[in-house]
């Protein structure tokens, strides 16, 4: 029988059964006693298994002693208590099939020792063959499956709203426009002009940012619902924390407040740490060992303590007094930068923390104004090391405001209609948030750069693969 690596690790195999394994060469090592030690990876889970190769295999000399790490193989042999330390089990095989051998092995670009990140930016497409790559590969499902169960536990239904959008849901101005390719049929104005704003059909289109606006309408129908998919920004950021693509999942709540949020916000984090230790604990053992040693108790830690709540204004004072050197100096009414907000997580509080009530000209046009009649009822989950990964907000639900909001940040109306009528037709308090699936991936694992947290990342100056 085909059986992955994972299961014939996993010690739930009889000794003595005939398995057959498939996978890539990790290693292999050749004893004088004319026997190789191949070391076989499929992915589905840390560990190679290892496979001992005797000499008295029919392609042992034309193809065995000449394999080499990335070669593909399928194994057939009997699974042995292994001699070594640290597995249980090893293959003694009695066939091995090579599907393919790797042309020219030196220039293999995945070797078997450890190669920089920026190295292997530029091998995106054999980078998930290392082991680091593997176990990230791994967490990302069991966060991205967690995020779906914990949800659907709680009574929430997934919407999946559209990619394709003509209105800015963040109303900052950060979204890529759609273009055609037809170059011979490029829409024109009046005057004969090419008019690239109506690419799209006539029309002016973007790749969203957000899928906020589409998911608030369903959740004033169905309470509980959530998005989660792919988002775009156009921001020209080149930083270790910002991409031009990536996944969020935006949860929001009808008859919900900002405190409510910020319940929903905890245990949806809580509920995916946890998942991430139970069910990774070996990908997470090797962060701990390699990457960064308290990647396991920072998390066990997190989900046994409630999170630190503090208003914006008790954060600034915070940062005020603290006699830290900013960048950026502090002062009421700035929007909190990456280093301000990485000294509330690390230095003060020294876990995530959840700042909530920033000033309304710092935050979107549909938060909600709170009666000091100076602040939006805004909440951004701030995690050690890497700043913001959650934001959210309660909604304005009430249309004058919401008007109001709109012509301060110089909304066109026209374009809100079907957004406002929500507040037209049976309008009720509701709130959510968006988690930026990568920075949480970061935080996870403890790696220094968001483009090692999504397979092919899109970003200012990298698009290839
Ligand atoms: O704070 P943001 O812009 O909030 C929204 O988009 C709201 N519509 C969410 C909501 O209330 N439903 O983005 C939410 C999160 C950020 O906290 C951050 O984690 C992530 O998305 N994010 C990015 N992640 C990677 N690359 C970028 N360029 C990101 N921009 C935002
Ligand atoms: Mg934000």
């Amino acid at each position: 029988t085909v059986v992955s690596v994972k299961q014939a690790l996993s010690g739930k195999l009889e000794a003595g059964s005939t398995v057959t394994v498939r996978g890539w060469v990790r290693t292999r090592r050749d004893s004088k006693a004319g026997l190789s030690f191949v070391n076989i990876s499929d992915g589905s889970c840390f560990d190679p298994i290892q496979a001992v190769v005797p000499a008295t295999v029919g392609n042992y000399e034309t193809e065995v002693k000449h394999l080499t790490a990335g070669a593909g193989v399928i194994v057939t042999g009997t699974l042995v208590p292994s001699q070594g330390k640290g597995q249980a089990f090893e293959l003694q095989a009695d066939s091995v099939a090579v599907t393919g051998m790797v042309d020219d092995p030196e220039t293999y670009p995945i070797q078997p020792k450890q190669h920089s990140m920026e190295f292997l930016r530029e091998v995106a497409h054999l980078r998930p063959r290392t082991n680091l790559f593997g176990a990230v590969t791994r967490v990302r499902h069991t966060m991205m499956m967690a995020i779906h169960r914990h949800l659907t536990e709680q009574g929430f239904f997934w919407i999946n709203t559209p990619i394709i959008t003509t209105s800015d849901a963040e109303g900052a101005g950060d979204m890529f426009r759609l273009s055609t390719l037809d170059l011979a049929n490029l829409p024109r104005d009046e005057k004969g002009k090419i008019d690239f704003r109506k690419d799209f059909f006539g029309r002016e289109a973007f790749l969203t940012v957000s899928g906020q606006l589409n998911v608030e309408a369903y959740c004033l129908a169905m309470s509980k619902v959530y998005t989660f998919g792919p988002t775009f920004r156009a921001e020209n950021s080149n930083t270790p924390r910002h991409l031009a693509e990536f996944w969020m999942v935006e949860p929001e709540i009808a008859f919900a407040d900002l405190n409510d949020n910020a319940d929903c916000a905890e245990a949806f984090l809580k509920a995916i740490f946890k998942a991430v230790l139970e069910e990774r604990a070996d990908d997470m053992a090797f962060f701990a060992e390699r990457v960064l040693p308290e990647a396991i108790t920072r998390l066990e830690n997190f989900i046994a303590k409630p999170f630190e709540r503090i208003n914006y204004t008790e954060a600034v004072e915070i940062l005020k007094k603290s006699g830290h050197h900013f960048e950026f100096p502090v002062a009421w009414g700035i929007d909190l930068q990456t280093e301000h907000e990485r000294y509330l997580a690390e230095k003060h509080v020294g876990r995530p923390v959840v700042v909530m009530n920033y000033p309304e000209q710092i935050k979107a046009f549909y938060m909600r104004l709170n009666d000091d009649g100076k602040t939006v009822a805004a909440m951004d989950v701030l995690a050690p090391g890497i700043g913001e990964i959650i934001g959210g907000a309660q909604r304005e639900e009430r249309l004058d405001y919401l008007d109001r909001r709109m012509a301060q940040f110089g909304l066109d109306t026209a374009t809100y209609g079907w957004y406002r009528d929500l507040r037209r037709y049976g309008t009720v308090p509701h709130a959510g948030f968006g988690l930026g699936f990568e920075r949480l991936l970061v935080y996870v694992c403890g790696l220094q750069n968001i483009r090692d947290a999504i397979p092919y990342p899109r970003a200012a100056g990298s698009a290839e693969f």
